[in-house]
């Protein structure tokens, strides 16, 4: 697809189909109101006549309107002016792309960037369309035989902002939408390939082509490297399987060289059976998805790199299976982690917190600025917090605040669980320095407080995206979540970075 940006009347745009809105009931936007001038009252008589509400979900397709350019003009309900935020604004364009798609036009001038949503500005509005176009237009069938082909796909979109000067402002955040839309698109393929193709050798090729395409640096540790370095925990989830594990480090060294780097944490279990303490059947199928924070971490960082963000990111993921083979784990063993604290596994489901509290000791030698882990952590985090908001919880305020107001920023958003020192006891062990549960109480923070004890050498915050990572049901699949979130994140630090040390104290 390709997009462009442009200001101008819309009733003299040459396209194949210009959009408008229409807000409920019977109310045109200011866009569409120039066109009804041009039009001789015919949108407004439409309207009376009862044949557009303006409901969100809903538009109508015109065909040849005397007095516009365009082939075709078409009104998108977008519900009523007082409710229409950021999601009534995202739901607008979806509509609308949807139904250009099926329309024989090859291209769309939509003016629906031009709508006031409240507190957010042009930039966000033209991000946010990018990433909703690309959105709405993602399918997964690449393992189809036979694929449903749009007879007549779109092909060109342009995006209409209201003033002149504000076009490069748009332009920017366009370029900047695509990159997150990238992003978010290669962790939806990740996470939607199955565990039979998607293993951690599969990773490790996806992350040395990423660094091939985007000129980052790349290593792959094997499991005689992780032997080598002492992670114990990690290699104890990849007992009990066949596929070899692998530890998949990424550069991006858009920073000043020697400035500290921001590490990006994900958690690549490629399939999660739940190992000795096998998980029950149903929905079983969906712990191909437990890779979704490493497939975050690849989508960040490829967005990173299309923006030539000015930071140094290093994005590290520990990535093996946990099955239940005869050299598995067992319920009872104890193991001696790579930061020397001995681990009692009391349940071989809880697996994730075993690679990612090696990887977290690893990262020590990046002297990181700050670290984020991101996981499909626990079914507790589920509970807490359903499917709409992704765990967070951190061992610094500032840096949780950073990470919350990017979910804001984004529309990907987290909300913060406490991480206090009294939850720690249920950690306890009767054989080692910490059992690996916490029992059912604060699932996802006892969790946390399991990886607290392996960052205390830096700033530290741990994403828990067990429910939002991807959706269940009939509209099962990947949603590439957080990579907004963390992509906002790291442009939010590429731009503290530029500016000099006394601004950024004002700030
Ligand atoms: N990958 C799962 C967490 C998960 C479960 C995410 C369901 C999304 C949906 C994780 O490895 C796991 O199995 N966690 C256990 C932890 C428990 C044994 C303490 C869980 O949440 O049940
Ligand atoms: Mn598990
Ligand atoms: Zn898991």
């Amino acid at each position: 697809m390709e997009f462009s940006i442009k200001s101008g009347s819309p009733e003299k745009q040459r396209s194949a189909c210009v959009v408008v809105g229409v807000f409920e009931p019977r109310k045109l936007s200011a866009a569409a109101e120039v066109i009804d001038h041009a039009a001789n009252q015919f949108l407004s008589d439409i309207l009376r006549r009862g044949d557009m509400e303006g409901k969100a979900g809903t538009s109508l397709l015109l065909h040849g309107v005397a007095g516009v350019e365009a082939d075709r003009i078409m009104l998108v309900g977008l519900g009523k002016e007082k409710e229409f935020r950021e999601k009534e604004y995202r739901a607008a364009l979806s509509t609308a792309v949807r139904q250009l798609n099926e329309t024989g036009g090859f291209d769309g001038t939509l003016y629906l960037t031009e709508l006031g949503v409240k507190k957010r500005d042009v930039a966000w509005k033209i991000r946010q369309a990018a990433f909703v176009v690309q959105e709405t237009l993602y399918r997964f069938d690449s393992l189809k035989s036979k694929k449903d082909e749009v007879r007549r796909p779109l092909r060109k979109l342009t995006f209409c902002v209201t003033r002149r000067n504000e076009l490069a402002t748009a332009e920017a955040a366009l370029a900047e939408g695509l990159a997150i839309a990238a992003g978010v698109a290669l962790a939806k393929d990740l996470g939607n390939l199955p565990g039979n193709i998607c293993t951690p050798s599969y990773l490790a090729d996806q992350a040395r082509q990423l660094a091939k395409s985007h000129n980052l640096g790349v290593d792959i540790l094997d499991r005689a490297d992780m032997e080598k370095l002492g992670m114990n925990t990690l290699l104890s989830v990849a007992r009990g399987s066949h596929e070899p594990p692998k530890f998949i480090v990424l550069r991006h060294t858009g920073g000043v060289s020697g400035a500290k780097p921001v590490v990006l944490v994900g958690k690549g279990i490629t399939f999660d059976s739940g190992g000795i303490s096998l998980k029950p059947g149903p929905e079983m199928d969906e712990m191909k998805y437990d890779m979704c924070g490493a497939a975050s971490v690849l989508g960040a960082l490829k967005a990173a790199a299309m923006m030539k963000l000015p930071l140094n990111v290093v994005g590290v993921i520990p990535s093996t299976e946990n099955m239940p083979g005869g050299a598995a784990t067992k319920p009872g063993d104890v193991i001696t982690s790579m930061s020397g604290q001995t681990v009692e596994i009391l349940n071989t489901d809880a697996e994730g917190r075993l690679i990612l509290c090696d990887a977290l000791t690893y990262v020590e030698r990046f002297d990181p600025d700050c670290v984020v882990d991101i996981a499909t952590l626990t079914g507790a985090c589920v509970i807490a917090l359903g499917h709409v908001t992704t765990g967070l919880l951190a061992n610094h305020d500032g840096l949780a605040r950073e990470l919350f107001d990017a979910g804001q920023e984004s529309y990907d958003r987290a909300w913060q669980l406490p991480l206090l020192d009294d939850y720690q006891e249920q950690l306890k062990s009767n054989f080692a320095d910490m059992a690996n549960i916490g029992g059912r109480p604060a699932g996802a923070i006892t969790a946390a407080c399991f990886l607290a004890r392996f960052t205390e050498k830096y700033h530290w915050a741990h994403l828990d995206i067990a429910g939002t990572a991807w959706r269940s049901g009939k509209e099962k699949g990947a949603t590439g979540r957080p990579v907004p979130l963390l992509t906002h994140f790291l442009m939010d630090r590429a731009a503290r970075a530029r500016k000099p040390a006394r601004k950024r104290k004002q700030a």
